[in-house]
């Protein structure tokens, strides 16, 4: 069995005038399927380029990215938007609703995009904005929710079209620590429902509720493994204060 998600020596390099930026330095990786990783680091570590790269919304400088066996770096930009709508579900910090649109409407919009027949699109959308509590608001527009609630309509947005990848860019960002945990409960969720969920996040408190840790430092990999071991949460240059909330993102 191949790995779902796997990087083999990914280098993402940025030329900044004379110094050459190594945003993923030399990275090695693998996420099986049902697996709930978190990519957490200080700001400026490689976390968002590492998000990119798995997200298909960027390409490695060297090395090889595969997703679900398939070599993303070989692919053209149509191929590209495929694989974005057909295997991933993405959750961003802003959520990234459309204010326009009803609930449902915008849980629909990356089935549309995908290709989905109007009445199933509909269909999938109703169930997945069940699944995480909102049935009961289908027709409400974004603005009508509270912060936590914007996020439970992301989460179904990214869950209807039954993505291979969930993949949650500090999710809980924005959001107080009691409905941050909500959040979190359900990506948990998802998890024991056998999805497999991509969490990238600064926050050792938060990246901790995941099943595995791989810490980034300087775009590269100083900790992949248990996220209950305590080497997980074990920041270099903190002087060992694992736990503590680092600035930025
Ligand atoms: N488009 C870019 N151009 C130049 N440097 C970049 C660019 N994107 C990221 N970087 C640099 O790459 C490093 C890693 O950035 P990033 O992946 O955004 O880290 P994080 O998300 O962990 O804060 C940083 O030093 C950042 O300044
Ligand atoms: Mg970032």
């Amino acid at each position: 069995m191949s790995a779902l998600i796997e990087f083999r020596d990914v280098c993402k390099t940025y030329q900044m005038g004379d110094t050459l930026i190594r945003a993923a330095d030399h990275i090695s990786l693998q996420v099986q399927e049902g697996e709930f990783v978190a990519i957490v680091g200080q700001s400026g570590s490689g976390k968002s380029t590492c998000m990119n790269i798995i997200g298909c919304l960027d390409v490695p400088t060297s090395g090889t990215y595969l997703l679900g066996g398939q070599d993303v770096g070989k692919m053209n930009k149509n191929q590209l938007a495929e694989v974005r709508n057909k295997m991933l579900g993405f959750i961003f910090q802003q959520y990234n609703l459309l204010p326009k649109l009803t609930l449902l409407e915008n849980v629909e919009v990356p089935l549309m995009y995908a290709g989905m027949p109007k009445a199933e699109r509909r269909e999938r959308a109703k169930l997945a904005l069940e699944l995480v509590g909102l049935g009961d608001k289908l027709r409400h527009k974004p603005s009508q929710l509270s912060g936590g609630q914007q996020q439970r309509v992301s989460i179904a947005r990214a869950l209807a079209g039954e993505p291979a990848v969930i993949l949650a860019d500090e999710p809980t960002g924005a959001l107080d620590s009691h409905t941050g945990r909500e959040v979190l409960t359900m990506l948990q969720q998802l998890h024991a429902a056998g999805n497999t969920v991509v969490l990238i996040t600064h926050d050792n408190s938060i990246a901790v509720q995941a099943q595995r840790i791989i810490r980034l430092e300087d775009g590269r990999v100083i900790y992949d493994g248990d996220a209950h071991d305590p080497q997980a949460v074990v920041t270099p240059g903190a002087a060992g204060l694992g736990m503590g909330r680092e600035a930025g993102a």
